[in-house]
């Protein structure tokens, strides 16, 4: 059995996000029930419900902490349940909350070298000590055991994979054409299994194409999450709300020719989540219209505090 727990649904920034005037960051501000506040994206997953693995540790990850009972300190004067912390990205959204995990409690991070080459060029992540905060560098199509601190299997495996993607915003190099230096294994997407059998859980918080891997990868899984950002490629832009469309941030929207929607109809999967939703998509409401046409489709929106279970 895999425990899976959402900490966070929405894309970078959150729901309402701090700058945003629209109307459903207005609704989401004023209580309306329709419209709930989501933190940034972030899953947390364990075979016994006692040892956690975050994925991604979002801006937000303090508060997810607090809000969730089973994320909180059970025995001595520091301690916590969440044995490791794995990495998918090396975005702001993806990274930044790992500054809140500081305090010399001990947890594994487990990411691609590109992701820890990311993160040593940033000094300020020195404030994880090396040596409280060990490092377990991930082989794409290789699986490992999430095992923690003094390596004591939790039960979970994880399978990393290339997923396309586009490096950190922070990361981009204009001159490095029109990729913007992005390398394999700058976003990967991760398949969680438990050693002793039972289904599979696959993860995507960001994909900017669903390729022959993504389709293989997601195939038979019993629950997958997706990237969920953007209702359209061009939603912001005609929102007039940014400058950018999904596809230069390196997502693939929901609906349309090319969403995810139509690319994974056909896929037999048992339960698809949307996740990492941005505060402009409408399906992010839930008397919107786009939500039900996504539920007509068989898929769900995550929320904050949303529980599943993988038998
Ligand atoms: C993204 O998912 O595109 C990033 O989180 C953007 C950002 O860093 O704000
Ligand atoms: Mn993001």
């Amino acid at each position: 059995m895999i425990h899976v727990l959402v900490l966070g649904a929405a894309a970078g920034g959150g729901f309402p996000q701090w700058n945003s005037n629209s109307e459903a960051c207005r609704r989401a501000r004023a209580g309306d029930s329709a419209a709930l506040p989501a933190t940034q994206a972030s899953i947390a997953v364990s075979a016994d419900g006692a040892r956690w693995f975050v994925i991604n540790a979002a801006p937000d990850i303090r508060e997810q902490i607090n809000r969730e009972k089973d994320l909180h300190p059970k025995t001595g004067l520091r301690s916590t349940p969440i044995a490791g912390i794995v990495l998918t990205n090396g975005d702001v959204d993806a990274v930044a909350g790992l500054l809140h995990l500081r305090e010399r409690t001990p947890y594994v991070l487990y990411a691609h070298p590109r992701i820890f080459a990311v993160i040593d060029q940033n000094p300020i992540f020195q404030v994880l000590a090396l040596g409280v905060v060990t490092r377990e560098s991930l082989t794409l199509d290789r699986t490992v055991p999430l095992a923690g601190p003094g390596a004591v299997d939790s039960g979970l495996r994880i399978t990393p994979f290339a997923v396309p993607g586009k490096v950190a915003l922070y990361m981009e190099d204009e001159s490095k054409g029109g990729d913007y230096g992005t390398e394999t294994g700058d976003t990967i997407g991760l398949e969680i299994t438990h050693a002793e059998g039972g289904g599979r859980l696959v993860f995507i918080g960001n994909c900017a194409a669903v390729d022959e891997n993504v389709r293989a990868r997601v195939a038979g899984a019993d629950l997958v999450f997706f990237d969920g950002t953007l209702w359209r490629d061009d939603e912001m832009i005609k929102r007039r709300e940014g400058v950018k469309t999904g596809q230069r941030m390196g997502h693939l929207s929901m609906a349309g020719e090319n969403g995810v929607m139509q690319a994974l109809r056909n896929q037999d999967i048992g339960r698809r989540v949307f996740i990492h939703i941005n505060n402009t998509n409408p399906a992010l409401v839930a008397d919107s219209a786009e939500r039900s046409e996504i539920e007509a489709e068989g898929w769900e929106v995550a929320f904050d505090g949303m529980r599943l279970e993988v038998p």
